[in-house]
């Protein structure tokens, strides 16, 4: 169910300012942006530019301090924080630069976690959860905790789990930032199976080389998008 037109993202003019005692700091200035379905979404730019907080508003954990922001056609600065979990558990998932996996669980348990939250019954998260960890090639891995895998491993543990829950959206900032090269290529190679498999992805990188793979790259200066080139 998504929103006009299809889209599950229709942000529009949106800014985020923190108020900091030095005066106010915009890390987003006024960007329009609409996601749809199966979009493969770069966003590059300096440090600083307001790449992450513009992620964070698309996932909606942070909220806009001005402009609409519709996802899947909702309001969500209108939603209460509960519903606004609710809808970040069910249909957005996150992958991080430091995978940020709980340390004591194992990777089954892991992605096993989102389920739960949602009210997935016991039997038929195990069945997903295997599903998920063949999906990324870690079928060998489900009772390993985070330590005992590689970067690698940690991060495609951490796409499984961003997976739990069918979203139709994922979001991932800089997921290769950790990794040397040609882990970093089998990491985008997956994100580009998942996105071809049906998720829409925006993707938050430094490499050219994974922005490269996207079909849309945005370049983002002083909060700003400044401009959109489309690939094959
Ligand atoms: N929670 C915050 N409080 C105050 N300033 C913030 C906060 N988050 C980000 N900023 C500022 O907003 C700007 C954009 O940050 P960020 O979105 O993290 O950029 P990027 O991900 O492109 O490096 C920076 O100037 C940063 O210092
Ligand atoms: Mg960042």
């Amino acid at each position: 169910m998504n929103g006009a037109n299809g889209h599950i993202v229709e942000a529009t003019h949106i800014s985020r300012v923190f108020p900091m005692p030095a005066g106010p700091v915009t890390a987003v200035a006024d960007v329009t942006l609409r996601i749809a379905p199966g979009d493969h979404i770069a966003i590059r730019g300096p440090s600083g530019c307001g790449k992450s907080t513009l992620l964070h508003m698309l996932g909606c954990v942070e909220t806009p301090t001005s402009g609409t922001l519709l996802f899947t056609g909702n309001d969500v600065t209108k939603l209460s924080d509960r519903q606004r979990s609710l809808l970040r558990l069910r249909s957005i998932g996150f992958v991080f630069q430091r995978f940020y996996l709980l340390p004591m669980l194992t990777a089954a348990e892991n992605v096993e976690l989102p389920q739960s939250e949602a009210n997935v019954s016991k039997a038929e998260r195990r069945g997903r959860t295997k599903e998920l960890l063949e999906y990324v090639g870690l079928a060998s891995r489900a009772d390993h905790r985070p330590s005992e895998l590689s970067g690698g491993e940690m991060q495609r543990v951490a796409i499984a789990r961003a997976l739990a829950n069918r979203p139709g959206l994922l979001l991932a900032d800089e997921p290769t930032g950790e990794l040397d090269r040609a882990t970093g290529e089998q990491i985008a190679a997956l994100l580009d199976r998942v996105n071809a498999d049906g998720t829409a992805m925006v993707i938050v990188t430094h490499d050219p080389a994974l922005a490269e793979r996207s079909t849309r790259v945005l370049s983002m200066r002083d909060g700003r998008i400044e401009n959109e080139t489309a690939s094959a």
